[in-house]
């Protein structure tokens, strides 16, 4: 109980989220404002013409109740006007919460320099880069994230029970997936029918962000420019080839990975079985709810990777996302992505592509909100990622072909939830290079 108190009272006078660390102390809440201090002693680094500190994001409708009052509301919405009023601009190629980081794909001092990774198929890479790669997953498991802290809380409704705790690299990486899935707090109510991840126009934007924080936080991590993320192109997988030692790890009967396996000592950041609708992370705070991961590839019956034919056919529809921008939307290249409908005809439900292969693969893949805790999410969704992109090339698509929509955080305008700073979705439907990255070509696409 007394290391339990000496915890949180930590939590709460020393900072500690895709929060930035610096803005979520009770003084950066209460200002509403998050505009770092850069190293050179100014806000933003203005005085070195890095940023400014600017208004932005004012909320004109919405008028925040004390931070102490009971939540009628989700803190999301809006995304990030709930939390502040006040962020960085940050100028030229700089970039990050206090314009101390460069934009994607740049680097240097000055963030003068641009440098673009090709992500490869992990069948493609060298022993050494296969090696590379897993031994800098493991260390962004295993190093405390300077720069982040996660929310946990066991009422979702009182923002005073909001606790902002320490989280790894890759823990804050699978805690901005489930912090954007879980449902939405509306007049009261919990709505799981909705989120700001899935399930509309955000979709494939939203995981690129991810994709390419992840990315960009590894380089910074091991001071490796060249690093990028392998995918895993699953086209006509007759069994998930990678689930064996030397790659993601065998598992048994009960979907335990193998003790010799990569991953077999990972543990679920957030999940457990009293993770809660009016939750947020509980095992953040307490580790042992914090599972080991769970993986039973190929054993749903009828249900196989989705075939080369499948994309292909992903690829003819040309709209981008069609009213009304759900789940039931038909004939839009994002709803068959996504994998609510089937891609030769646009039209009939039943799960497909991305949210076949989560099924296929099972255990922690399989249960959206912690999906991202299980690291074949990142070979998956890069490969869903590659899709995207080969789509972009083909209908020489820009961020106009986004849908304007009324999903909560999904307008086209609105900040994608919850990064920081802020992206517009939008802005998301680009080309890969704009962050850092292309992708090498594997079996023709
Ligand atoms: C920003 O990056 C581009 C390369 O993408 C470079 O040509 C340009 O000089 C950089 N701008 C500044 C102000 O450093
Ligand atoms: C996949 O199937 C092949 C051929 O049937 C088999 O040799 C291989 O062991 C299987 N791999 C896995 C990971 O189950």
């Amino acid at each position: 109980m007394l290391a339990l108190c000496i915890f949180l009272s930590l939590c709460f006078n020393g900072i500690h989220g895709q929060f930035p660390r610096t803005c979520t102390t009770r003084q950066a809440l209460d200002e509403k404002k998050c505009c770092p201090i850069w190293t050179d002693g100014s806000p933003c680094g203005e005085a070195s013409g890095r940023g400014k500190c600017r208004d932005w994001v004012v909320p004109v409708s919405i008028k925040r109740k004390h931070f102490m009052a009971a939540q009628e509301n989700d803190e999301r919405l809006n995304w990030p006007k709930f939390f502040y009023d006040n962020t960085c601009e940050c100028f030229g190629n700089y970039s990050g919460n206090n314009c101390g980081d460069c934009q994607y794909g740049h680097f240097g001092a000055k963030c003068e320099r641009k440098s673009i990774v090709v992500r490869k198929e992990i069948h493609e890479l060298s022993l050494a880069e296969r090696k590379k790669f897993f031994s800098y997953l493991n260390l962004a498991k295993n190093t405390k994230s300077k720069d982040f802290v996660i929310v946990s809380t066991g009422d979702r409704y009182h923002l005073n029970t909001y606790q902002f705790v320490d989280a790894s690299i890759y823990d804050v990486f699978a805690w901005i997936h489930y912090y954007s899935t879980k449902s939405l707090l509306i007049n009261g109510e919990f709505d799981s029918s909705r989120n700001y991840a899935h399930q509309g126009p955000a979709f494939p934007g939203w995981h690129r962000l991810g994709l390419a924080f992840l990315e960009r936080q590894i380089q910074l991590l091991t001071s490796d420019e060249n690093f990028a993320l392998p995918y895993y192109d699953w086209r006509g997988e007759k069994n998930c080839s990678i689930c064996t030692n030397d790659l993601m790890g065998a598992n048994n009967d009960q979907g335990a990975l193998d003790s010799y396996s990569n991953f077999a000592s990972w543990k679920i950041i957030c999940g457990g079985e009293n993770d809660r609708e009016d939750a947020y992370c509980l095992a953040a705070t307490d580790v042992h709810q914090r599972e080991l991961l769970q993986r039973k590839p190929g054993t749903t019956r009828s249900v196989t990777l989705p075939s080369f034919k499948d994309v292909e056919d992903t690829l003819q529809w040309k709209q981008f996302d069609t009213p009304p921008y759900d789940r039931t939307a038909q004939r839009s290249f994002r709803n068959v992505l996504e994998g609510f409908l089937r891609p030769s005809d646009g039209v009939t439900q039943g799960a497909s592509m991305h949210n076949l292969a989560h099924v296929y693969f099972g255990g922690t893949m399989g249960r959206v909100p912690i999906s991202a805790n299980d690291p074949m999410f990142v070979l998956h969704h890069c490969f869903v990622d590659k899709i995207l992109e080969a789509w972009l090339e083909k209908y020489k698509a820009t961020p106009a072909v986004y849908s304007e929509n009324t999903q909560r955080g999904q307008g086209a305008e609105e900040c994608a939830t919850p990064y920081f700073p802020c992206y517009r979705n939008k802005d998301l439907i680009n080309r890969s290079d704009k962050f850092g990255y292309t992708y090498s070509v594997f079996q023709n696409l």
